[in-house]
């Protein structure tokens, strides 16, 4: 049988980690694949720039549309990022009626419905298991391995720079701007660095997750994203006094009134080995109601990692490219046409615990005022500890633990301690997982 010819979109830390592998692991893979798979063509803005990867026999072009317009390409690997461009490309690949896999969770969160569909009209695949947690088969494991269960729930640390960050800052007491620039030397960090620290790239891989855990259509503007920014190291020294890691999560849950879709800094019992997964490593829990609770583990971020789920994805296109499209997985796990309408809450309506941590004067009864805002609301402390003034200052730090309420009832309780004349400066609120 003739070689499968792949055209390679964008020649960067992915696009010469997936050259590598196939190249590398060009028998292994055949054998595999059942075929011989080739790297013929590729395209990057800068062709004097040096390549990470051996483009002897690779043709080169700056122009990406000339690989895609190629008869002889098969399979089109986008990985060049952004989702206007590569939204272009993409689009233009299933019109040319060529495979495509990509890396790209942004493109996938923001375009995915409309790319599935006319995908799908085309008979063509769209892969994307890079896009979500690098080298893990998350997509696989959800898609096909989990596909007897309804899932319940997952949590994930999906972005690996913002672990990297968090773990070097907590470990080695480094500054987060030069922990960011090592991400980025390291090739682990978005174009657009800002993705990471703001929660907006794990809000893209949620997106992606939810959809196929859920069985619901793609939706990134419906997620709550907050970022590792605020995050300091007194809250990371409280946390672990508690008994406590904070760790930047995606989470998705059904629940009866809606899907809960959220990103933000989380407190998780140090016991819990989510809470352990540290550096660039990123790790997904996921429940369905009959396997139990899995947990997936494995490098987020970086070229041979990620690489490894691009291959694994044009392997298994490779494997399906002749067989009959209607019999193939679904792009989003769930047949097209069955795709549910189910509400995704508003943050407001999600339930969780807290951690506050506030600044009030060292004088009796502030802590009564506190505690009486909260029970008005129906927040019940799980626990307080009252850190003694520094030297000089009249102030102390306060930090509590609360049980589970309505994010609404926190939201008016938080502004209320606020605007006590005994208490200075906003109050930090991290929200609680338990993930039993
Ligand atoms: P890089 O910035 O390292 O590489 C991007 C490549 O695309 C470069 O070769 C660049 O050319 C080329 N390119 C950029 N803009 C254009 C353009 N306008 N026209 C033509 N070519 C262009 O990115 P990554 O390899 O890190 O990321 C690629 C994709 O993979 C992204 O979607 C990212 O989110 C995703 N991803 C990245 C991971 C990682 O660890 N880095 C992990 C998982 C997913 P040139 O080199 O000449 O500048
Ligand atoms: N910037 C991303 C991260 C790359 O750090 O997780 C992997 O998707």
């Amino acid at each position: 049988m003739k070689p499968v010819r792949i055209g390679v979109l964008g020649l960067g830390t992915v696009g010469a980690g997936a050259v590598n592998v196939l190249q590398r692991n060009a028998a292994e893979i055949a054998r595999r694949a059942g075929r011989e798979i080739i790297v013929t063509r590729a395209s990057a803005r800068d062709l004097q720039r040096q390549r990470n990867c051996d483009t002897q026999d690779i043709e080169l072009t700056t122009d990406p549309c000339q690989i895609i317009a190629d008869p002889k390409i098969d399979i089109i690997l986008e990985l060049i990022g952004g989702d206007t461009l590569a939204r272009d490309l993409v689009l233009q690949a299933v019109a040319n009626g060529k495979h495509v896999v990509t890396a790209n969770k942004a493109l996938i969160a923001l375009h995915g419905n409309e790319i599935f569909d006319k995908a799908s009209a085309a008979g063509v695949m769209i892969a994307f298991e890079a896009a979500v947690a690098g080298g893990i088969p998350i997509i696989k494991a959800l898609r096909e391995g989990l596909s007897g269960n309804q899932i319940e729930w997952l949590a994930g640390i999906i972005n690996g720079t913002g672990n990297f960050i968090l773990t070097e800052m907590r470990d080695k007491g480094r500054d987060f701007a030069d922990v960011l620039a090592e991400a980025q030397e390291l090739g682990y960090a978005e174009a657009d660095p800002t993705f990471d620290v703001q929660g907006i790239d794990a809000g893209h891989k949620l997106t992606i997750l939810a959809s196929i855990a859920f069985g619901i259509p793609l939706q990134f503007d419906k997620v709550y994203t907050e970022g590792i920014t605020e995050i300091t190291r007194s809250d990371v020294a409280y946390a672990e006094q508690l008994g406590y890691r904070i760790k930047h999560l995606g989470i998705a849950r059904k629940t009866g009134r809606g899907i809960e879709l959220r990103v933000h800094p989380t407190l998780i019992p140090e016991r819990r080995l989510i809470a352990n997964v540290d550096g660039v490593m990123n790790a997904v829990l996921v429940k369905g109601d009959a396997v139990g609770p899995t947990l997936y583990y494995g490098a987020g971020a970086g070229a041979d990692p990620t690489a490894s789920a691009v291959v694994a994805d044009v392997i298994d296109v490779v494997r399906v490219m002749t067989s009959d499209p209607e019999n193939r997985v679904p792009h989003l796990a769930f047949q097209p046409d069955a795709l549910a309408d189910i509400p995704v809450l508003p943050m407001e309506q999600v339930e969780t615990a807290y951690y506050l941590r506030l600044q009030a004067e060292d004088k009796p009864g502030v802590l009564a005022d506190i505690t009486r805002i909260l029970a008005d609301h129906r927040i019940s402390i799980e626990a307080i500890i009252q850190k003694e003034p520094v030297a000089g200052e009249t102030t102390l730090p306060v930090i509590m633990l609360t049980q589970k309420t309505m994010e609404r009832e926190m939201n008016a309780a938080i502004s209320k301690i606020e605007n006590l004349a005994t208490i200075t400066g906003k109050v930090t609120r991290i929200r609680v997982e338990t993930l039993g």
